[in-house]
């Protein structure tokens, strides 16, 4: 389907999308898409990935998904903030960000005066962010300019607590001691990730097509290497996705070990409407990645939204009781991830994190 044109009218209707936009810079070649999902519950922040696309339809999915993940992302954290994401499209593998280029985003963002908040997303660092920030008071993230920095320990916490939730809901005290946790990915969230499954006693089995990150997690927590085609369905308790999306469809699942399913990556799930019933009929337990994957975007909204160094944590921490009341209340829906979009769809009809934020506001 990713390489059929895209009926973006259609996309945007079916999704509930609000807005997206194409733009196209002369002077520096900049080609990118901003795709605002929902400004119900407030401004929308989302990361700008960066990224070599083998054509624009695919940039389209991945935007339109992306956005709509993040409106999920937000509700499910109770923040009073929309759902949005961009995408820049480069040209070739491997092209270095430049100045220029970040500005010229900078100065598509600002078009949208607040309603879409720019921060990292894969392909972006820290850097990129401040030079966008010269042409937009609206990005988070930076080192510099704006507060926040790299967001990721703060969606490696997150993440870990999802799943001390899932550990909890499957009647496992929380820590991790004799278990085996698989871990695709090692970037800036994974990696971090490891280093908390190996202090709670966890055993590791790790993949990443970056050998040198791999040699770093083997050294510093004693993990075990595979080949990455062989990660996902490696023997384990935990299969943590924390590289890119769209890894388990039904061919996959069907080699799933893990008992439990919960990473950081977003879209997990080929497609969850169908995936995610099938790992509850198979009885392995997923974590629905919006859900535990939220931390770094409660750091970067809460700061945004001028919330206390405690409150930013009280509400990392509160992404465990989420994910267990969501797994309860699996036990009457299809899935976990069904579970999930109910509580999206009551909260943004109800407004509750609305509500959030007048308590909160000032
Ligand atoms: P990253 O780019 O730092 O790390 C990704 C890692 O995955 C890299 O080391 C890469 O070599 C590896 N990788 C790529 N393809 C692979 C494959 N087929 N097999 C094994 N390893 C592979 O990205 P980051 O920031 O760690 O994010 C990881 C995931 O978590 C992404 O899906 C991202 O969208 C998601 N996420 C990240 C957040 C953050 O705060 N950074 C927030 C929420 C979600």
């Amino acid at each position: 389907m990713e390489n059929d044109p895209v009926n973006v009218l259609g996309e945007m209707m079916a999704r509930g999308h609000e807005r997206v936009c194409c733009h196209f810079d002369a002077r520096t070649g900049l080609r990118a898409i901003i795709a605002i999902h929902s400004t119900r519950l407030g401004n929308a922040l989302g990361g700008t990935r960066r990224w070599c696309y083998p054509n624009e339809h695919e940039a389209m999915y991945d935007v339109l998904r992306l956005s709509e993940g993040m409106t999920c992302k937000a509700v499910c954290a109770n923040l009073p903030m929309g759902g949005a994401k961009s995408v820049i499209l480069l040209p070739e593998k491997g092209l270095e960000p430049t100045e220029a280029e970040a500005r010229a985003m900078g100065r598509f963002i600002d078009t949208f005066d607040g309603a879409y908040i720019a921060a990292e997303d894969v392909g972006l660092d820290a850097q990129f962010i401040d030079w966008m920030l010269m042409e937009t008071d609206h990005a988070m993230g930076g080192d510099t300019v704006s507060t926040g920095g790299d967001p990721s320990p703060f969606t490696a916490r997150g993440t870990f607590n999802g799943l001390s939730a899932c550990l909890r809901h499957a009647g496992r005290r929380a820590g991790l001691d004799g278990m085996t946790v698989a871990v695709q990915g090692l970037g800036h969230v994974g990696y971090d990730f490891c280093r908390r499954v190996h202090e709670t006693g966890g055993r590791l089995v790790v993949a990443d097509i970056d050998s040198t990150r791999v040699e770093r997690v083997i050294d510093e927590f004693a993990a075990m290497a595979v080949d990455p085609g062989e990660i996902l369905s490696v023997p384990c308790d935990v299969l943590a996705p924390c590289a890119l999306g769209a890894v388990l469809g039904p061919d996959e699942i069907a080699d799933v070990q893990a008992s439990i399913i919960c990473g950081a990556a977003n879209n997990i799930l080929l497609d969850p409407e169908r995936d995610a019933p099938e790992l509850a009929r198979r009885g392995i337990l997923y974590g629905p990645d919006f859900v535990v994957n939220a931390g770094g975007l409660i750091w970067l909204a809460g700061l945004h939204l001028g919330y206390s160094r405690e409150e930013l944590d009280r509400r990392n921490d509160l992404i465990e009781d989420t994910t267990l009341e969501i797994l309860e209340q699996a036990r009457t829906r299809p899935s976990t991830w069904h579970a999930a979009m109910a509580m999206v769809d009551r909260r943004l009809t109800e407004g509750t994190a609305c509500e959030e934020k007048h308590a909160h506001a000032g």
